[in-house]
């Protein structure tokens, strides 16, 4: 079984990503924290993509598509969990043409007025990408991993001026994906579903829980 998590900034899919892999034993592919670990080894990749995503820009198709590449050949066998790709239509069909089936599409649905201040209070443990928030989902020990013990960090495009470029970013590239596999379910065999993202951590895991099981 494949998986993509679709949804705004912020909108939680970090956060579901963990407890579906959990749940379902699925390798995942998340591409922002593919991204944020090249930058922090200062790699060649990192140091091309930092001022980038500082911005709240989409990193360039090429970048992407390769370190995507890399990423599913080393775990050919796994049932994947795609979060943060793919965010542009293209990136769908590249999936589509490297026969990467996709089993359902799930959006996380959050208006965007509650994503700024989401995005201010999260906490991040860059390391292992688990992530907290300073208000619905404290660490135990205060910006402290709750595994590692290791200090957390705030996000540098969690500003409140990067968050509202992102969301743009957002309704005008990655907002059509979700038309996109509509529009060629029935050739794909995808389902796509959508939840409410503004219930709690748990309730929004039990509404996709429960849509996964029906097929
Ligand atoms: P990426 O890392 O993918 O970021 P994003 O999609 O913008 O999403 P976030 O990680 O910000 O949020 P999330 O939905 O995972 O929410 P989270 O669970 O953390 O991408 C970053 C950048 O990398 C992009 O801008 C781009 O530059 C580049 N990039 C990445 N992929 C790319 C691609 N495919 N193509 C081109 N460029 C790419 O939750 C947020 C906060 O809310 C947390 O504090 C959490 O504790 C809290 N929270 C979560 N759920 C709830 C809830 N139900 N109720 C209350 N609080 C909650």
């Amino acid at each position: 079984m494949n998986i993509i998590l679709l949804g705004a900034p912020g909108a939680g899919k970090g956060t579901q990503a963990e407890k579906i892999i959990d749940k379902y034993n699925m390798l995942r592919v998340a591409t922002g924290d593919m991204l944020r670990l090249a930058i922090q080894n200062q790699t060649e990749t990192g140091m091309k993509v930092k001022d980038i995503m500082a911005a709240g820009k989409l990193v360039p198709e090429d970048i992407i598509l390769s370190i995507v590449k890399e990423e599913l050949e080393k775990n050919s066998d796994k049932s994947l969990l795609f979060d943060g790709f793919p965010r542009t239509v293209q990136q769908a069909e590249f999936l589509k043409s490297i026969g990467i089936n996709v089993d359902y599409v799930v959006e996380i649905d959050v208006p965007d007025e509650n994503i700024v201040s989401r995005l201010g209070g999260r906490w991040v443990h860059s390391k292992s990408g688990r992530v907290y928030h300073a208000v619905n989902n404290p660490p135990k020990e205060q910006w402290l991993d709750d595994e590692t013990g290791e200090p957390l960090e705030q996000r540098e495009d969690d500003k409140p001026e990067t968050v509202k470029k992102r969301l743009k970013v957002y309704h005008e590239t990655t907002a059509p994906v979700v038309k996109w596999y509509q529009s060629n379910k029935e050739e794909l065999s995808t389902e796509f579903f959508s939840v409410d993202g503004t219930q709690d951590v748990d309730a929004v895991f039990a509404s996709i829980s429960e849509n996964l099981s029906k097929k």
